[in-house]
Parts: C-alpha cells; structure tokens; sequence
C-alpha cells in the first residue's frame, strides 16, 4: 500500500473534492449498463463521499465497503448512524478480499486502482468476488498524464490509464462492457456466465 500524501489526504476531505464526487459519482452510477440493485462492493472507500452517493442515489442497493488505512473506520462509523443495515464497513486490502467467490452484483473501484502494486492481481480479486454477470465500475485519472510535481502531490504505485486497464481486466476474463474518456475515465466491465 502506498501512503498517501498529505495534500491527497487534504483533497480527499476538501469542498472541491466533495464537490466533484457529488457530481461526478451518480454519473458514473448511471451510465451503468444495467441498474444498481443488491448487494455492492466499494473498494478503497476512502472518507466515504462516494460511498454516500451510492447508497443515495440507489436506495435498493447494499453496500460494503473497504478500506486499507484504518483511518477510514471513524468516517464510517458516522454514516453507519444514517444508513444502518444498509451499509457496513470493514479495513482490508483489495489484493487479498476477505470475501467468498461471487459473494456481489457490482463491485465499485472509484479513484483507487493506481495505489495498487500489481493491478492484475487487483483485478483478479475484484472479479472473483462478482457473481457471474456482474458488473465493475472502475473510475479513474490517467496517470501518464501526473507529470513533475503532480507526481508530488498525487503519488501512485501503478501508471495506470483506460488502454492498460481495459486490457488487462480482458486478460483476467471480464468483458469490456464500455470505456469513456482517457484523461479522467470511466470503465464497464462484466464477469462472463461462464
Ligand atoms: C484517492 S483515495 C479515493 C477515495 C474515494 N474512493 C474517493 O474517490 O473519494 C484512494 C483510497 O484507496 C485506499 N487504498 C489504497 N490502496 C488500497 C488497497 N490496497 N486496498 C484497499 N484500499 C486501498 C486509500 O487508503 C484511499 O482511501
């Protein structure tokens, strides 16, 4: 796990970035190839910003969501009050989910797959848990495009961007459903029957 900096922690619980979640993630739910219901996995959870507009936007859907840096637990704790049995929290790595095979209908990676040190087993993992015909959500920057001191103050363990990642989720076996954009983007990818 990477350690993130400073000014990421500051940005991660400022206006802008609440701002831009409010906005940005019931977008992304919504281009969804097919509608948000059951049970969903949110990975790399964070403050929970955009663990909130899931479960906001989509009042059929269960959430779980996770963490590395156990710091993100009191964060949760405080929406646990408004969201209840709906929502529960636990600290772990998404290189190794403590969760059964096909245990989710969706899984949701928002603005967390470039801390990871090797992307396939990620991946690997966030497929493995989805039942057949399940869907990820992946949200991400290009990070080829975190130049000189953006690299200081967004540090990343992989220099991930859509090409990479929509071949390599094909790799481990998930169809690509729909990639949009290269700088910030948004990627669909589904868990095949068989
Ligand atoms: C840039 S933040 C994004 C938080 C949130 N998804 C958002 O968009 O506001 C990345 C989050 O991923 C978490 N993270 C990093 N490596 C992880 C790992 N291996 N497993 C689970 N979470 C991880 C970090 O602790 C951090 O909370």
């Amino acid at each position: 796990m990477i350690e993130l900096s400073y000014f990421e922690r500051w940005w991660l619980n400022s206006w802008p970035h609440r701002l831009h979640i409010q906005r940005y993630v019931p977008k992304l739910l919504k281009s969804s190839p097919a509608p948000i219901v059951g049970e969903v996995l949110e990975v790399g959870a964070g403050s929970g910003w955009s663990s909130r507009r899931v479960l906001e936007t989509f009042p059929q859907v269960e959430l779980t969501a996770i963490d590395v840096d156990p710091r993100a637990a009191k964060s949760f704790a405080k929406l646990k009050e408004k969201y209840g049995r709906r929502l529960k929290f636990s600290e772990a790595d998404v290189m190794h989910l403590p969760y059964d095979r096909a245990s989710f209908d969706f899984v949701l990676a928002i603005h967390v797959l470039h801390h990871v040190e090797h992307l396939p087993q990620a991946l690997r993992e966030l497929i493995r848990v989805l039942r057949p015909g399940g869907l990820i959500g992946i949200a991400d920057e290009n990070q080829h495009l975190v130049v000189g001191p953006l690299r200081w103050l967004w540090p990343a363990l992989h220099r991930i961007n859509a090409k990479e990642l929509t071949e390599t989720l094909e790799a481990e076996g998930a169809e690509i459903v729909s990639s949009v954009g290269t700088v910030h983007f948004s990627i669909w990818a589904r868990k095949p029957y068989t």
